[in-house]
């Protein structure tokens, strides 16, 4: 039996390559579900931890199953001496998500990750925050500080770093932050962990990969970009319709608009909008919300955007709002990644559930019948 017609469509825009029952995104309506729950209710009424819970087991926990999963994650949060070497003696100019990817993948080099999926999976989850608040404080010189088992992920990110506890309520924007990025379809890094998994490859390596795609500006970066943008905007004499229309004139990307799936607006970036108007209005400091919303209101009115469905999405807002709680810039992306680590998992472990290797096929547009020229005879 012949093949059928190769489907042929650059960057697969459009493409059903898996079935998954972990997140929908309905760039029409528009929402985004998690194991059919909408996300912003859970943003407003679950915790970072228990939505990781459910997109992992499906069904919320009991007060017992959560206790239970807390656990775990608290038993794995410290780093093996051998990760914590690979961290704390990075080059203090490294890139964070350089070394957030080189922490995770050296778990299951020093005996970190443990033996199952499961248990690999949950030290990603349990890790990662340790290794990028150790870094933050050893690249300034700084003591690291251990995790506590009294904290979650938010609050202990927030105490390993800054070596203080946060404010409640700066807790819990840290954890809606990390909630909100848990999952989004089969986006570029989890499209990426799925393809290494279906090699059955192991779930540390397949997150691995997905840091490394996350870390591209057209996927994760954005975050980082927007609130350079914001502080360029704010250094320059350029009032910001000027510095947005030159931008366009020289054909750049606006950071924070447009998304593959989402036409009208990304409902992440709607909880963020609310939670950066709030923590610009208890911040000192220039008035990032004003800006986005001016940013954003030029956007709308320009032709040349609007046209094409660009609407602002979930990195928009919430740069300022890591800005504000004290997150360096360049720790934007990893926190993203933090967050995005409960999805990348979760899909890796659906993918091994039902799995087919992902093969798709390039065109071949080279020369053909090129044959070997010896090397005393090349220019
Ligand atoms: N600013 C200005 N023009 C834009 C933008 C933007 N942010 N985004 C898309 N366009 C234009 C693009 O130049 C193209 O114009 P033309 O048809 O004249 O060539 C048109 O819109 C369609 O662009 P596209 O690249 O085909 O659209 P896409 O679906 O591939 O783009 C995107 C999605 C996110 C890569 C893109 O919108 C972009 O580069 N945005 C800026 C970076 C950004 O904010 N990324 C974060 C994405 S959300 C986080 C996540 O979920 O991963």
């Amino acid at each position: 039996m012949s093949d059928p017609e190769p489907i042929r469509r650059k960057g697969l825009d459009n493409v059903i390559v898996a079935d998954t029952e972990l997140s929908h995104i309905d760039g029409e309506k528009p929402e985004l579900l998690y194991r059919g729950v909408d996300a912003q209710e859970l943003a407003d009424r679950s915790s970072y931890e228990e939505t990781a819970y459910l997109l992992w087991n499906g069904e919320f926990p009991t007060r017992d199953e959560l206790d239970g999963f807390r656990a775990e994650l608290d038993e794995r949060r410290s780093l093996s001496h051998g990760v914590a070497e690979i961290v704390e003696h990075a080059p203090p100019d490294a890139v964070p998500m350089d070394v957030l990817r080189s922490a995770v993948s050296a778990t299951s080099v020093y005996g970190d990750a443990g033996e199952t999926t499961r248990e690999r999976a949950l030290s990603v989850l349990a890790k990662g925050p340790t290794a990028l608040a150790a870094f933050g404080r050893t690249r300034n010189g700084d003591d690291t500080v251990e995790p506590r088992g009294d904290r979650d992920s938010a609050a202990n990110f927030h105490n390993m770093h800054n070596g203080q506890d946060p404010d409640y309520r700066h807790a819990e924007i840290l954890d809606t932050a990390l909630l909100l990025h848990a999952d989004h379809g089969l986006n570029a890094s989890t499209f990426t962990g799925r393809v290494i998994a279906s090699t059955e490859s192991d779930v540390v390596s397949a997150v691995t990969g997905a840091i490394g795609a996350l870390k591209g500006p057209l996927h994760g970066g954005a975050n980082q970009d927007v609130m350079e943008m914001l502080l360029d905007m704010e250094e320059s004499d350029k009032d910001v319709s000027s510095y947005l229309a030159e931008m366009l004139e020289d054909g750049e990307r606006v950071p924070g608009f447009g998304h593959r799936v989402y036409k009208e607006f990304d409902p992440r970036a709607e909880v963020f909008k609310e939670i950066a108007q709030e923590v610009s209005e208890n911040t000192e400091g220039p008035d990032w919300y004003s800006m986005l919303e001016e940013i954003e209101q030029f956007l709308r009115e320009e032709k040349r955007i609007h046209e094409k469905g660009i609407s602002p999405n979930v990195d928009l807002y919430s740069g300022t709002v890591y800005y504000s709680l004290g997150v360096p810039i360049d720790f934007f992306v990893p926190m993203f990644a933090v967050g995005r680590s409960v999805g990348w998992t979760a899909q890796v472990m659906e993918q091994y559930d039902d799995n087919r290797l992902v093969r798709p096929r390039a065109e071949y547009v080279g020369e053909r019948g090129v044959g070997y020229v010896p090397m005393d005879e090349r220019e």
